[in-house]
């Protein structure tokens, strides 16, 4: 079973090679959203999102300056009941695989959340002393979202652009490539947001 038709990827992949980034809305359905939304008012119930950190900057007081959010990485086997959302992913990555040639091979997830009164400031998702970031994946859970409510995410470059961060609307973006903000959220603002990643072989067996 697949999710979306060939045809679906390949107008999704035309517009992430021509533009850098693109806008997918209604990327997964109904149950697959209450699922995800289910499991992350679990995980806020149990406290387990972090203050998210920068790079290898250890200082809370510069981080709150940069970003606001606070965070919950996703584990495949501890949080197996998203199975169907990683099933999702991995068709995706085969597909951007084939028809961008890339060689992803791995990704990472987690749960974001932005109180009312934060932001994240303009930067790229690779940093300095990593670059296996291929493409960066961000799922907007926000039902209701209305103008005024902020958190767009901004995208910098021939294409600047301020993205609604609608309920199921997925922004693939290449990560080495765009620069990109969240603007001031004035209402809590949630997101899944990953990255497929390049992450070379082991050769562990040598
Ligand atoms: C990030 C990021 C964008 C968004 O987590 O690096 O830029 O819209 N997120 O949440
Ligand atoms: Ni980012």
């Amino acid at each position: 079973m697949q999710w979306y038709a060939d045809e679906v990827y390949l107008s999704w992949v035309d517009k992430l090679a021509a533009d850098d980034f693109v806008i997918i809305d209604n990327y997964i359905k109904d149950d697959m959203f209450r699922l995800i939304q289910s499991f992350f008012n679990e995980q806020r119930k149990e406290d387990e999102l972090v203050k998210a950190g920068i790079g290898s900057l250890g200082d809370h007081a510069i981080n709150a300056c940069v970003r606001g959010d606070y965070i919950y990485w996703l584990d495949k086997s501890r949080d197996a009941r998203l199975e169907d959302f990683y099933r999702m992913v991995e068709e995706l990555i085969e597909k951007l695989n084939r028809y961008c040639f890339l060689s992803i091979s791995d990704f990472e997830f987690h749960l974001a959340y932005y109180p009312e009164g934060t932001f994240y400031k303009k930067h790229l998702d690779q940093f300095r002393g990593r670059n296996n970031r291929i493409i960066s994946f961000v799922l907007y859970l926000n039902e209701n979202w209305q103008k005024g409510d902020g958190g767009e995410l901004k995208i910098f470059g021939d294409h600047e652009q301020e993205i609604e961060p609608l309920a199921k609307r997925l922004v693939l973006f290449k990560s080495a490539e765009v620069e990109h903000e969240v603007l001031l959220a004035n209402q809590p603002r949630f997101s899944l947001t990953g990255w497929l990643l390049n992450n070379p072989v082991g050769i562990g067996y040598i």
